[in-house]
């Protein structure tokens, strides 16, 4: 990773070796930490925020959530994102807000704790590598989702991220760059930090959000998809329809469009990075890098 100079504290800047937790903290011990992801692009008219206000309404969503306490409201931390991108002279980054208990006594308890905010910055390139473009391989976990009533799957706390990173492990020490979760009930859920869709005679498919998060890249390709032309359905979805689908793709802040072309071990459509895929991918980065509308940039 590479280092910037300034990260925004508790409403300060602070330099970038200086924004450490303390050893004892909750957000370390039992992950009392909720974040967001979110990109910053370069544009003919400077780096533009994407989706902002939406990422920063689902981080305090996430709080409401956990019934965290937070003393920053998101009227604070919007300036204060595009503030950290400006004073780090970045044109296109990658942007965590992160809510968390940072002090105060030890133990489980939150009652009556206030959670610190910092935001840091730095370049973060194509998430899944060269499989941006070329299109990757990827494998069902043997860790599903919990039930919504035993995770808050649609706040991103920390702690949720436990199945996502050993799920990635496995993956990855099987040859694979990437894992999908099913879930309680042996659907498909989503990726250790994407959502999913899928391509089949012309129309797309994505699971509900009940054991997926609430994508701002999936509704993007919603909305974009939508005003193609292209039928949507947001519904269940089994393994066996992903393996007999024309295409599949992952969604993400940090996977972006991500072609998936081979899962547990059987060719999807061709093998290759699927036209409507392509299509949709293309309209995205074109709204991202503002070439063709700018309603859901911020430039910083
Ligand atoms: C578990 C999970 N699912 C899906 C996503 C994709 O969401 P978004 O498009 O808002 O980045 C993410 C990334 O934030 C994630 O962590």
């Amino acid at each position: 990773m590479q280092k910037t100079d300034w990260v925004w504290h508790n409403g300060k800047f602070i330099q970038w070796e200086e924004a450490t937790v303390p050893f004892l903290s909750h957000s370390l011990h039992y992950s009392g930490s909720i974040f967001e992801g979110i990109r910053c692009y370069k544009t003919e008219k400077g780096p533009a925020i994407f989706r902002l206000e939406d990422h920063i309404t689902r981080l305090f969503d996430s709080a409401k959530i956990i019934d965290m306490n937070v003393a920053w409201t998101k009227n604070n931390i919007i300036p204060a994102c595009i503030e950290t991108v400006k004073k780090n002279h970045l044109e296109e980054c990658y942007i965590r807000p992160l809510l968390y208990y940072g002090g105060g006594e030890m133990g489980i308890d939150t009652l009556g704790k206030i959670a610190d905010a910092t935001i840091a910055v730095w370049k973060w390139g194509a998430y899944l590598g060269e499989g941006l473009e070329t299109g990757i391989r990827i494998m069902t976990s043997s860790w599903r989702k919990p039930a919504p009533d035993s995770m808050p799957l649609n706040a991103k706390v920390s702690g949720n991220y436990t199945p996502a990173i050993m799920a990635k492990k496995e993956a990855r020490k099987r040859g694979y760059s990437e894992a999908l979760l099913l879930d309680p009930n042996g659907h498909v859920a989503e990726g250790p930090g994407e959502n999913i869709f899928l391509v089949k005679n012309g129309v797309l498919f994505t699971p509900l959000t009940t054991y997926a998060l609430n994508g701002i890249t999936r509704d993007t390709i919603l909305k974009l998809a939508e005003q193609e032309g292209i039928r949507c359905y947001v519904t269940s979805i089994t393994r066996d329809q992903c393996y007999t689908a024309d295409e599949l793709f992952f969604t993400g802040t940090a996977a972006e469009i991500t072609p998936i072309i081979e899962y547990d071990d059987r060719k999807i459509g061709t093998g290759t990075p699927g036209k409507i895929t392509k299509r949709l991918k293309e309209l995205f980065f074109s709204v991202v890098r503002g070439k063709s509308d700018s309603r859901w940039l911020t430039y910083a």
